[in-house]
């Protein structure tokens, strides 16, 4: 039974490229597990299953099935050969790729990045700082309050997934990492602002918005996909953001035209190459050519985005410099965009070799995703 779940969340990941959450989610349907402790431990077993899909191939030498690989797996009758793409489990040329970039670093950037650390913040919309923390203890869980913003906390211990915890279910804390949270700081969202938010579905950024600037704000949210701008509109309601604050476009931000806005951000599509901790199908799914594809698109957005405000924040969640270091060197060069030294408490550097101002937030320095985050400010 555990094979054959296992090698269908697998199947699912290599057949439609999606997350190891949407393919579990598909694959163990409701007649999966009896309770929810079963189903969460079937989760936690295909986690750690695809987390060690690299480590598998390696140890077959060829491609093999995802049942002989979830067999495999399951009686532990495998050898991971000594490379370190293998014994860390991510591909080779993201491997090679951050080894030419980060020396010896890069092992103990994957390394890091194969625990999930849960940050969540609280929803100053709705409760205090203290009183979100209060509640969560209430319920078992163990915090620490981050030395950096005073609304976000790392989960130490939890007695159950971070997700069903009451205080999440009832939106008083929103799981959020702490990178992501870091970019929003950038942009020092403040009172009576206008700020267009160019790819912001599902919104967890934008709500960060509206908090910092305690709701009296006026967001223009763009985002491509009209499915996850409805997932959006559904949130942020929930999040306890009044009608009005929000004005929700579904258009391309290559192309969308809009009126002036004081401040703009670009939490731009990308590899996702930050992302591995949080979903390790990244490990089964990521291709160089993603990279070259997202570069593009994010270049094309900034320079249209830019039209319309004269401070933007632009960020990915990837590893990649063609997606950060290239994308604001590109902006300097040719949109009259000067990059600032963002005024952020926890900024690692970014890569050598590129003349760019920017933060990069590493999961073995900073416990976050992989993120790069730049300020642009119009000459
Ligand atoms: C990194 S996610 C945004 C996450 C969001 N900012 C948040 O914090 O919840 C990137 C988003 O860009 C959207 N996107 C992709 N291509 C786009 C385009 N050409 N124009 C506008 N949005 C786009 C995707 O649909 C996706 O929702």
């Amino acid at each position: 039974m555990e094979e054959k779940l296992l090698a269908g969340v697998l199947n699912e990941i290599l057949r439609h490229k999606v997350s190891l959450d949407v393919a579990f989610k598909r694959v163990c349907s409701s007649k999966c597990a009896r309770t929810s402790e079963e189903r969460e431990r079937l989760y936690e077993l295909s986690r750690a299953f695809v987390s060690d899909y690299v480590k598998l191939l390696c140890a077959a030498g060829k491609r093999v099935r995802p049942k002989v690989l979830a067999k495999m797996w399951l009686a532990g009758s495998f050898e991971v050969p000594p490379d370190p793409h293998c014994q860390l489990s991510v591909p080779q040329w993201l491997y090679d790729k951050m080894r030419n970039i980060m020396g010896e670093e890069a092992a103990k950037l994957f390394s890091a990045m194969s625990k999930r650390i849960w940050w969540v913040r609280a929803n100053t919309l709705k409760a205090g700082e203290e009183r979100v923390r209060r509640k969560l203890e209430e319920e078992g869980v163990e915090l620490e309050e981050s030395q950096h913003f005073p609304y976000m906390f790392k989960i130490l211990r939890t007695p159950k997934p971070v997700r069903t915890l009451r205080s999440v279910r009832e939106f008083l804390a929103i799981p959020h990492d702490i990178a992501s949270a870091a970019v929003v700081e950038t942009l020092r969202p403040s009172r009576g602002e206008r700020i267009v938010d160019a790819c912001a579905a599902p919104g967890i950024k934008t709500s960060l918005i509206v908090a910092l600037a305690e709701g009296d704000v006026k967001v223009t949210a763009v985002d491509i996909s009209g499915k996850r701008m409805n997932v959006m509109k559904h949130l942020m309601k929930k999040m306890g953001i009044r009608e009005g604050v929000i004005e929700y476009l579904v258009a391309d931000a290559r192309r969308v035209k809009l009126e002036r806005h004081d401040k703009a951000l670009i939490d731009a599509p990308c590899s996702n190459t930050g992302a591995i901790s949080k979903d390790p199908g990244l490990r089964v799914t990521l291709r160089p050519g993603k990279v070259e594809y997202y570069s593009g698109l994010q270049r094309e957005i900034v320079a249209n985005i830019s039209k319309y405000a004269d401070k933007i924040v632009y960020a990915t969640c990837s590893l990649m410099p063609e997606e950060g270091e290239e994308v604001v060197s590109f902006a300097s060069r040719t949109l009259n965009l000067e990059p600032l030294w963002p005024s952020l408490p926890l900024c690692g550097s970014p890569y050598r070799g590129y003349d760019v101002k920017a933060c990069r937030l590493y999961a073995h320095e900073h416990e976050s995703e992989g993120f790069f985050i730049a300020l642009l400010d119009k000459v």
